[in-house]
């Protein structure tokens, strides 16, 4: 049987980086569709993806109406492929961080996996040009994840990663709220209390020469927020199940 990936490709204000980022994975990966999530870019992001949709039918654009997040574009993506049948939908950002050449080895990531993450964090995997408040951040982050949920996973941030459609389908997609990258922490938990397996495999992650990141002092604290919250709520819940034994 044919596997039907599909790259989802979230967009604000990238008209520089898009089109190397488009014709990258169409080079790796001449083979899986484009879905471009545009949120309305004042930029004109979104008008080029449709006059590249027009003369490539491997891609496609969703136009939303306006900046919200890339957790809210990424959850409408979803909905988009899966309504369409692909059996594999993937995560990618568009400023070139993610590197085309890598997709194959996440796409192949070794079996059986619900979710292959790109990792920066194990061995092999690196990250390219950042600042010093970044690679503490996303470090630190990783700790705190990995206590506050017991979650396994070295990078549970990761912006580049792969899913089933199966196990997307078991995940209850309409509950989940998270909008800046905590949006990546609550999937890999959420496939995680699923049951799903997760796989890592090393990326390369190259900070952006194009354009500005989207980070910001309200995305952390939404992070770190929630993952207190979720933290909390299952030790809670552990301690009950421990005394009504
Ligand atoms: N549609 C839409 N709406 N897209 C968005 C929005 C939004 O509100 N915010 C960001 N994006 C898109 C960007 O245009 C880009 O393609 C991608 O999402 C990533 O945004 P960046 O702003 O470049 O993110 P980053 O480099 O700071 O963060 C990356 O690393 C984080 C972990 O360290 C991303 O991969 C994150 O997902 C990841 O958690
Ligand atoms: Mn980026």
């Amino acid at each position: 049987m044919v596997t039907r990936t599909l790259i989802i490709i979230p967009t604000y204000n990238e008209r520089e980086s898009l089109p190397v980022q488009v014709d990258g994975v169409r080079e790796a990966c001449p083979d899986v569709d484009i879905l471009v999530a545009d949120d309305n870019s004042p930029d004109g992001t979104g008008e080029w993806a449709d006059a590249r949709a027009e003369s490539d039918s491997h891609v496609h654009v969703l136009h939303r109406p306006g900046k919200a997040g890339l957790g809210a574009a990424y959850l409408a993506g979803f909905s988009w492929g899966l309504e369409r049948g692909y059996d594999v939908l993937v995560e990618m950002d568009a400023d070139g961080s993610h590197r085309a050449q890598d997709l194959p080895s996440v796409l192949d990531a070794p079996q059986p996996w619900d979710l292959a993450i790109g990792s920066r964090w194990v061995p092999g995997g690196s990250v390219v040009n950042w600042p010093k408040h970044r690679l503490f951040l996303s470090t630190n982050a990783n700790r705190y994840v990995r206590l506050m949920l017991g979650l396994h996973v070295r990078d549970a941030t990761a912006g580049f990663r792969a899913y089933t459609a199966d196990i997307l389908k078991r995940i209850d997609l309409a509950d989940v709220e998270s909008q800046g990258y905590c949006f990546q922490i609550d999937m890999a938990w959420r496939v995680a209390k699923a049951g799903g397996a997760i796989a890592e495999v090393p990326i390369t992650f190259v900070e952006r020469e194009q354009g500005v990141s989207k980070m910001s002092g309200s995305i952390i604290r939404e992070a770190l927020v929630k993952t207190t919250v979720w933290g909390t709520k299952e030790r809670a819940a552990q301690v009950r199940r421990a005394f009504s034994r």
